[in-house]
C-alpha cells in the first residue's frame, strides 16, 4: 500500500494516527535541526516535520537532500502543529516523519508550481503535465468532469441514450474544412474527421434509437480564437417526433438545471429573441443581455442634415454609454482609436455628450442642433451624463463594429459580470447565407436544417428571405449551442441541395447515403449541440476554452508539449501513397 491517506485528508482528530503518504515535495524548509516539508497531491498539502530530536539521524539526512517535485513516501504520526495553519484544511496537524522513501527524484520544474505561477502561457503549455499539477488547472479539469457527470446524468434520466459514433468518416459539411486522414488501405482515398456527428446522428433516428446524445469530439480546420479549438467537446443530442418547442423545452431544462445544481442561479426567465431582432438591436447573433446599450437606429434622425458622410451611408447606428459624457477628450480620441484599429475597421466615430443640464455637446454640432441631438437621445435611450457613440456605413460592416464598442464598453465598465448568468434563445435564423467570395449561397447551420415550410416558396424568389427552423443558445454573450428541425424527406433534402449548387449527382455522391435512408420512413426529428468546453468555461466564470482542456492547441493549432503536427518518415508516406511535392 502505496499510501493510507491522501495528503489532504487528515485532521485535528487523526493526531496520534500512524500514516503513510505519498506525493510530490511542494517545498522544504530546513532550520537545521528541524526539517518541514510540504507534501503535495491531487487532495492538497500535508506539512511533513524531521526532527533531529525525534526523527532517525539517517532520515534527516535523507530529508536534506529532498528537492522541488521529488516523488516521496513516508510514514509517520500524525501530531497538532504549534503554530497552526488556518488556510489550508490540514493545518491542524504535521506528520513527525520516521520513514522516508525518495520514489523519485525530479529536475527542478521550469516554473513554480504554485497557485501564481511565474511561467508565462508558453511554457506551462510545453510542460502542461507539470501545469495540471497546479491547482487552477487542475481544479478547472475536476469541474469539466463534474459538469460532464452532471450532464450524463441528466440526459441519461431524460431516457437519452449515450450513442459512440465513428471518427474516421466521409466529410460533413458544417462550413469549416475537415481534417482528413489518408487510408493506407484505400489509395488515394481519405477519410475525414467529423466536424460533428450530425449525419450520423440523424441516421440513428432513422434507426429508431429516438433520443441520443453523446460527449464527443469534433474536428474543424479553422481559424482560432480564445472560444474555438481544433479539436473540441460537443455535448450532441438528437430526438425524433419532436417540434422545435420540445427541444427547447428540454435544453432549457439542462440549461437551468447546470445552472442551480453547478452556480446556485435559478434562471427566472428564459427570452428569446428572432436573429433579426438581435441583428437589430445588438448588431450580433450573440448578444449579451445582462446589460443595456441597445442600438438606437438613427437614419431618420440624422440622414436629413448636411452630413455628408451619414446621408451616404446604409445605416447609421448608436449606442448610449452609461456615465460616458464624463469621459476626457483624450479618452474618447482613444475610443475613436479602438474603432479605427484594423480588427474593428470603422472609418471614424462620431459621439455626443449627454451633459447632466440637459444640453447636448457632440463632435458635429457644425451640422445638428441641440433638438436633433435630443432626437438621437431619445432613440438611443441616453439619460443625461451619458456619452451616445455612433457608427454609420453598411449595415453588417456597421452592426457588427458598434457591436464589438458595445462589448469592449461592457467590458470596462464592469458590465459583464461572471456570476451573473442570462441563457438566450435567438430563433428564427435565415436558411441560406450569400457569400461573397464564391458568390453562392451556402446553409447558414448546414444542408440537413429544415425551412419554416410557410417560407419554402421564398427560396425561388427570395432565398435570402428564407428563414430555418434552427436556434441558437446563448449564455452571456457566447453561443453555446446550436440546432435544428431536420429535413426528414428526400424530395426537400433534393431541393435544398439544389440551392446550395450541388448537382444531382455531387449530392448523391456525397450524400447519397442520407437521402437512402430517408426513404425507408424516417421519422421528423431535430437536435442540438452544446459547445461543451464553452459550456465549462462559461460556468467556471471565464470564455477562455484553453484553461478548461488538459491538452489543448496553441493559436496555431499546434500541441507544443508532443510537437504536433508533425512531418511523418518517407516509409509511412510511401505506405500511404503519398507524395510531398515540396
Ligand atoms: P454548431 O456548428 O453550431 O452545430 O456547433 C455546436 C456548438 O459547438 C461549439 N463549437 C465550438 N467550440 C469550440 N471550438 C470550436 N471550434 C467550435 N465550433 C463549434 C459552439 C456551437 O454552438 N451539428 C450541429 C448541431 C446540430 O444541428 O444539432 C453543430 O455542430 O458552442
Amino acid at each position: 500500500m502505496y499510501r493510507s491517506h491522501s495528503c489532504g485528508q487528515l485532521r485535528a482528530s487523526d493526531v496520534n494516527t500512524e500514516v503513510t503518504l505519498a506525493g510530490w515535495v511542494q517545498k522544504t524548509r530546513d532550520k537545521g535541526f528541524m526539517i518541514w516539508v510540504d507534501l503535495r497531491d491531487r487532495y492538497g498539502i500535508t506539512q511533513l516535520i524531521f526532527d533531529e530530536q525525534r526523527t532517525p539521524a539517517e532520515v534527516v539526512e535523507k530529508a536534506k537532500t529532498l528537492g522541488r517535485e521529488f516523488v516521496i513516501q513516508v510514514k509517520g504520526t500524525v501530531i497538532e502543529r504549534e503554530s497552526k495553519n488556518a488556510n489550508i484544511p490540514t493545518g491542524d496537524i504535521e506528520i513527525l516523519v520516521n520513514e522516508l522513501q525518495v520514489l523519485n527524484e525530479a529536475i527542478v520544474p521550469p516554473f513554480t508550481i504554485e497557485d501564481e505561477t511565474d511561467g508565462g502561457e508558453d511554457i506551462r503549455m510545453k510542460y502542461r503535465y507539470l501545469d495540471i499539477r497546479r491547482n487552477p488547472v487542475k481544479n478547472s479539469l475536476m469541474f469539466r468532469h463534474q459538469v460532464a457527470m452532471k450532464v450524463r446524468n441528466y440526459l441519461s434520466n431524460d431516457g437519452f441514450v449515450e450513442v459512440e459514433t465513428p471518427y474516421l468518416i466521409k466529410s460533413t459539411p458544417e462550413g469549416a474544412r475537415d481534417f482528413v486522414v489518408p487510408s493506407r488501405m484505400n489509395e488515394g482515398e481519405f477519410y475525414a474527421l467529423p466536424q460533428s456527428p450530425q449525419t450520423f446522428k440523424q441516421l440513428l433516428m432513422v434507426g429508431g434509437m429516438d433520443k441520443y446524445f453523446q460527449i464527443v469530439k469534433c474536428f474543424r480546420d479553422e481559424d482560432l480564437r480564445a472560444d474555438r479549438q481544433p479539436e473540441f467537446t460537443q455535448i450532441d443530442c438528437e430526438m425524433a417526433f419532436v417540434e422545435q418547442e420540445d427541444i427547447l423545452t428540454i435544453f432549457e431544462g439542462l440549461t437551468r438545471h447546470l445552472l442551480k445544481d453547478i452556480k446556485g442561479v435559478e434562471i427566472g426567465g428564459f427570452p428569446r429573441m428572432t436573429f433579426d431582432e438581435a441583428m437589430k438591436t445588438y448588431g450580433n447573433d450573440k448578444p449579451d443581455i445582462r446589460f443595456g446599450m441597445k442600438f438606437g437606429e438613427l437614419n431618420t434622425v440624422a440622414q436629413h442634415k448636411d452630413f455628408k458622410v451619414f446621408n451616404e451611408a446604409e445605416l447609421v447606428v448608436g449606442i448610449a454609454v452609461p456615465g460616458g459624457a464624463s469621459y476626457t477628450r483624450k479618452e474618447i480620441d482613444k475610443l475613436i482609436d479602438w474603432v479605427k484599429r484594423p480588427q474593428i475597421g470603422a472609418l471614424g466615430m462620431v459621439y455626443v455628450k449627454c451633459n447632466e443640464d440637459g444640453s447636448y455637446k457632440s463632435s458635429v454640432d457644425k451640422f445638428y442642433d441641440q433638438e436633433d441631438l435630443a432626437k438621437w437621445a431619445e432613440v438611443t435611450g441616453a439619460t443625461p451624463g451619458d456619452l451616445i457613440c455612433v457608427l454609420s456605413g453598411q449595415t453588417n460592416k456597421v452592426r457588427a463594429q458598434l457591436s464589438a464598442l458595445r462589448m469592449e464598453l461592457a467590458e470596462r465598465l464592469g458590465l459583464r459580470n461572471p456570476e451573473e448568468f442570462a441563457p438566450l434563445w435567438v430563433v428564427d435564423f435565415p436558411l441560406l447565407e450569400w457569400d461573397e467570395d464564391t458568390e453562392r449561397y451556402h446553409a447558414m447551420h448546414h444542408p440537413f436544417t429544415s425551412p419554416k415550410p410557410e417560407d419554402i416558396p421564398l427560396l425561388d424568389t427570395k432565398p435570402g428571405e428564407v428563414r430555418a427552423n434552427a436556434y441558437d443558445l446563448v449564455l452571456n454573450g457566447n453561443e453555446i449551442g446550436g440546432g435544428s428541425i431536420r429535413i426528414h424527406d428526400k424530395e426537400t433534402q433534393a431541393l435544398m441541395f439544389d440551392h446550395l449548387g450541388f448537382t444531382p449527382e455531387e449530392a448523391k455522391a456525397q450524400f447519397g447515403f442520407l437521402m437512402d435512408a430517408f426513404q425507408y420512413g424516417a421519422p421528423p426529428h431535430g437536435g442540438i449541440a452544446f459547445g461543451f468546453d464553452r459550456l465549462v468555461a462559461i460556468l467556471g466564470g471565464q470564455e477562455t476554452i484553453r484553461d478548461f482542456i488538459a491538452f489543448p492547441k496553441n493559436n496555431s493549432g499546434r500541441d507544443v508539449m508532443i510537437d504536433a503536427p508533425a512531418t511523418i518518415d518517407q516509409e509511412q508516406l510511401k505506405e500511404l501513397n503519398i507524395q510531398l511535392d515540396l
